[in-house]
């Protein structure tokens, strides 16, 4: 990573251990982290074709996020910190997720609003420059990717479910059901899907009880996604017209959503704007957004002391500013 160019980047996938239980098993993602840390770490050197004495600087996800997980991390990174006599810096996982557009070759430049949308997040930010994030809008309760994950289980579809649901709307009608939009209001930037998730879930429950006459499972999931992407699209854009600014960017798992890009794209170039977004790897959690956040803020001299913790809770108003 020289703040542009992704020397490796290795992701440990945990989606086969937590897939039996339907989401996340906080226990289980610690202890695997646990497990894996020192194997993902000697990897990335040895793809990068490095050692650890050609490092720098480390970066760190120090939260929002399980405590047990990013307390492995953060302590590997302390250890190897302290060892190799290099600076550390912990990051805001958020930070990555908005900064991730800038590992690819043509990013936008400042000021741009992102739409940083995955399992955990659904938040409109505007984006002034590194470490200058004014949040505009964010979710009241579910995120969307935790929609997307709780209609895939519903429809017995498995974990994660973005990609399977994604999957299936593709041969779907999307105008079949009409599911609800919460707009919230003319000028709100806020979010909820917990309403829709409970649509789908009355839906689901009356095709069933019908014995599935009504339409298809595919139906559904199609509806379900024009629903959520109708919301995600008009307020990215309501957003970019407000603060006035050229470029919209959508970050974060949801992003890899191809008709969310495709929405977005076209709404983008009727209103003149330019339109980005990451290849898929960076839109789902990775090492290179953090790495990436953490060259900026190392070689601008943020320095973490041994002290640091991990934050369960870690709003980006809260983030050291640079
Ligand atoms: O950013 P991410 O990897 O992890 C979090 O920080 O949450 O996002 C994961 C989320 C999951 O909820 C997953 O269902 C969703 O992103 N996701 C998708 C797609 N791919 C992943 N949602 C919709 N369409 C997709 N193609
Ligand atoms: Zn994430």
């Amino acid at each position: 990573m020289d703040g542009s160019r992704v020397l490796s980047s290795i992701v440990h996938s945990q989606v086969p251990i937590h897939h039996p239980y339907g989401g996340v098993v906080p226990e289980l993602a610690s202890r695997e982290h646990l497990g894996k840390i020192n194997t993902v770490v000697g990897q990335a050197l040895n793809k990068a074709d490095i050692t650890r004495k050609d490092l720098d600087g480390i970066a760190v996800t120090i939260g929002p996020g399980l405590i047990g997980s990013l307390l492995v991390g953060l302590y590997f990174a302390k250890a190897f910190s302290y060892v190799l006599k290099i600076p550390y810096a912990g990051i805001n996982h958020l930070e990555g997720h908005i900064l991730s557009i800038f590992l690819e070759e043509r990013p936008p430049s400042f000021p741009f609003v992102v739409l940083t949308v995955s399992g955990g997040h659904t938040t409109l930010y505007h984006v002034e420059g590194i470490g200058r994030y004014t949040p505009l809008g964010q979710t009241l309760d579910d995120a969307a990717g935790e929609a997307f994950d709780k209609v895939a289980k519903l429809l017995g579809l498995g974990y994660p479910g973005g990609v399977v649901i994604e999957n299936l709307a593709r041969s779907g009608d999307e105008s079949r059901i009409r599911f609800p939009r919460a707009y919230l209001g003319p000028d709100s930037l806020n979010f909820s899907f917990s309403g829709l998730k409970t649509a789908v879930a009355l839906h689901v429950r009356k095709w069933q009880e019908s014995g599935q006459k009504e339409g298809s499972m595919a139906d559904i999931a199609a509806s379900f996604q024009e629903a959520v992407i109708d919301v995600l699209a008009e307020k990215v854009m309501a957003a970019a017209e407000k603060t006035k600014v050229g470029s919209v960017v959508v970050a974060g798992g949801v992003a890899c959503n191809q008709a969310l890009r495709d929405r977005v794209r076209n709404l983008a170039s009727q209103s003149g704007m330019s339109f980005y977004y990451t290849r898929p790897a960076f839109c789902t959690d990775n090492g290179a957004m953090i790495a990436l956040a953490g060259y900026h803020r190392i070689s601008r001299g943020e320095r973490a002391d041994l002290s640091l913790d991990v934050k369960s809770r870690y709003p980006i108003e809260d983030i050291p500013t640079l």
